[in-house]
């Protein structure tokens, strides 16, 4: 009983030390009062290339389970040009992955960084994370936020398939973006 109450003493102590120590490690910076908001639109194509000796996404995992690959997982760095020709102007690169996410229907969860390399927003980028149901031809996927000029971003992005070869997978994808951001 009473080594048990020592025991309790002790733990007790050393989650008190444990609060005064851990209060340098924040301060409180008052109110946070948001600056006026923008939004700015950007429209690009993306060239998302499996094939060939210079893919741009490369499977790392391909179960072999089921019509719609579920549980496969694709990295991916695809150009981004302002038309759909590769040829056309590179203004940036969208990393991340594709994850197949849907047991039913071919669906590749975006799990992705926009970023620009040209122009007011070269530096900054816009995380984007939404499911993609690739066979629609509309899609829309969701701005969960933003670095440099895209900092604090929200918004949405709106997809259309310019072209696709489900032979080899390689596939051009219409962006329209609306980002609202400080
Ligand atoms: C993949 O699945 C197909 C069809 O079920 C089967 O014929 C083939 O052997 C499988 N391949 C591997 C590597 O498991
Ligand atoms: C973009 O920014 C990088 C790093 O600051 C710089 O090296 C590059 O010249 C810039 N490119 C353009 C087109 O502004
Ligand atoms: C993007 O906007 C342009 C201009 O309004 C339109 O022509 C195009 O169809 C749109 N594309 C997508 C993918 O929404």
């Amino acid at each position: 009983m009473e080594k048990n109450m020592i025991l309790a003493w002790i733990l007790i102590l050393s989650t008190a030390m444990a609060v005064a120590r851990c209060q340098d490690y924040y301060s409180h910076g008052g109110l946070y009062v948001p600056p006026p908001r923008k939004v700015t639109y950007l429209h690009f194509f993306l060239h998302d290339t499996m094939s060939g000796n210079n893919p741009s996404a490369v499977p790392i995992v391909s179960p072999n389970t089921t019509t719609t690959g579920f549980g496969g997982v694709i990295a991916f760095d695809d150009p981004l040009t302002v038309g759909p020709d590769i040829t056309s102007e590179v203004i940036g690169n969208a990393q991340g992955l594709w994850v197949s996410t849907d047991k039913d229907v071919l669906t590749l969860m975006a799990c992705l960084d926009i970023g620009f390399t040209k122009g007011e927003f070269n530096g900054s980028s816009i995380s984007v994370l939404s499911r993609n149901p690739i066979t629609e031809s509309a899609r829309e996927l969701a701005v969960v936020g933003g670095k440099g000029k895209f900092r604090m971003a929200k918004g949405y992005a709106q997809l259309k398939t310019y072209s696709v070869n489900f032979k080899t997978g390689d596939a051009i994808v219409e962006y329209n973006v609306t980002v609202i951001h400080y």
